[in-house]
């Protein structure tokens, strides 16, 4: 049989959308749907309150007018509405500590998915190398393989609180390297990566003279007094990163597909020249809706005590249970959980699955340090009780499976 795959790009080749075999990650194909179907618990998207209704009311008024208006049907320019930009600069001086000309740093993309793969797009060749802390999001493995270029899995020790270790980036470097990625805070660990670690690895990336793809798509929900630092603010940052941002983590506003790119406008000026070609325009009404968002950003901070109290109570359902290891996350609404000593994380999570009803991510596909670990998402839904049932029937199953497996503390 004619195999057109062996036409493509080796870096998509082995890619499966669960077209030809069963995928089970959250994300590919339609596996959500079918588990909503089945009536399961999805915590597994890292999308707020999913699937209730949740929606700023001033940010529902703008997107409306804009429909109402007529105004919706058209594109805005391809790299962005002047307006939100401008939106976004405000915010950018005040949250990040950045000062940057609106109409010449800032580029809108349809969500930051888009936007990370688009930031790699100008520097990476193929046989570059990206140093990628592990675990971290799944596409920081996935996107330099695309572009012909190969992720290098830089450990994230749990025994270390999964601090930055700069001896293990020095380890991994080689003259082939081009990048670094970074989560930061990190998915699906919650860490809010501290300072000091990150001047030491600003120091490093000046010093062997890399670039700096970051994402702060969690900047907005970080706990405990803790401090989130940009990159791009840090000495001889600001000429060599590319700052990728979202309003639909800690703004709740996913489905929005509103993401943004900050950069100096020597990287932009590139990014400006193919923005039609790569992304195209973001939705007109949505990105008028999130200038909204911007301008009056007080419901964050409901959203914020919401999942804080939810990442304390998760941490203390989840407490205690033999075989499993977790940590009170940083930020955000994930929980990351170590659950090696109960099997692999694809039994696990199926184990879950069928005894408490509940889909969860496997944590594979998080880098080579995901074997053996789940993430569950307690963001999800509007009530609290709802997360915490779904918790609790996470703990009888693991406290049973622990049983049979003849574990104790
Ligand atoms: C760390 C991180 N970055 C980026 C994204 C993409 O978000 P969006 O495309 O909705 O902006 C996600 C989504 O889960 C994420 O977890």
């Amino acid at each position: 049989m004619y195999d057109v795959k062996q036409k493509m790009n080796p870096g998509f080749r082995c890619l499966q959308g669960g077209l030809f075999s069963a995928v089970s990650k959250a994300d590919v194909g339609n596996v959500a749907d079918e588990m909503q179907k089945r009536g399961v618990d999805m915590l597994s998207w890292a999308d707020p309150f999913m699937p209730d209704a949740v929606m700023p009311e001033h940010v529902r008024q703008k997107a409306l007018e804009q429909i109402q208006e007529g105004k919706a049907v058209h594109y805005t320019t391809p790299i962005g509405s002047s307006e939100l930009k401008a939106a976004i600069a405000e915010k950018l001086r005040r949250f990040n500590g950045f000062q940057v000309d609106p109409e010449r740093n800032i580029l809108i993309t349809p969500g930051s998915d888009s936007g990370l793969l688009f930031a790699m797009m100008p520097f990476l060749c193929p046989g570059d190398e990206v140093l990628v802390p592990d675990p971290s999001y799944p596409s920081n493995f996935l996107n330099p393989q695309l572009l012909g270029a190969r992720a290098v899995s830089v450990p994230l020790l749990e025994s270390e609180n999964f601090a930055l270790d700069l001896e293990a980036f020095r380890e991994k470097a080689t003259p082939r390297t081009k990048m670094v990625l970074l989560t930061n805070p990190n998915n699906p660990t919650g860490t809010v990566f501290t300072r000091s670690q990150l001047t030491a690895l600003a120091e490093f990336i000046v010093e062997r003279d890399l670039i700096l793809v970051v994402d702060q798509a969690f900047e907005d929900s970080v706990f405990d007094g803790r401090e989130m630092v940009s990159m791009a603010s840090l000495p001889g940052m600001w000429e060599r990163t590319v700052s990728v941002f979202s309003v639909s983590k800690g703004m709740g506003l996913s489905g929005l597909r509103v993401g943004y790119l900050v950069a100096d406008d020597r990287i932009m000026d590139v990014l400006f020249g193919c923005a039609v070609n790569v992304i195209g325009a973001t939705n007109t009404a949505f990105q008028a809706a999130a200038v909204e968002a911007f301008r009056n950003p007080d419901f964050i901070q409901e959203y914020n005590e919401i999942f804080d109290r939810r990442r304390k109570r998760v941490f203390e359902l989840l407490s205690g249970i033999p075989g499993v290891r977790l940590s009170l996350p940083e930020s955000a609404f994930l929980t990351w959980i170590d659950v090696s000593a109960l099997g692999t994380a694809p039994e696990v999570a199926a184990y879950l699955l069928e005894h408490a009803k509940v889909f969860v991510n496997d944590g594979t596909p998080y880098g080579t340090l995901g074997a053996g670990h789940l993430r569950i998402v307690h963001g999800c839904f509007r009530d609290d009780q709802r997360v915490y049932a779904a918790v609790e029937r996470i703990r009888h199953a693991l406290l049973e499976l622990g049983r049979k497996k003849g574990i104790s503390h």
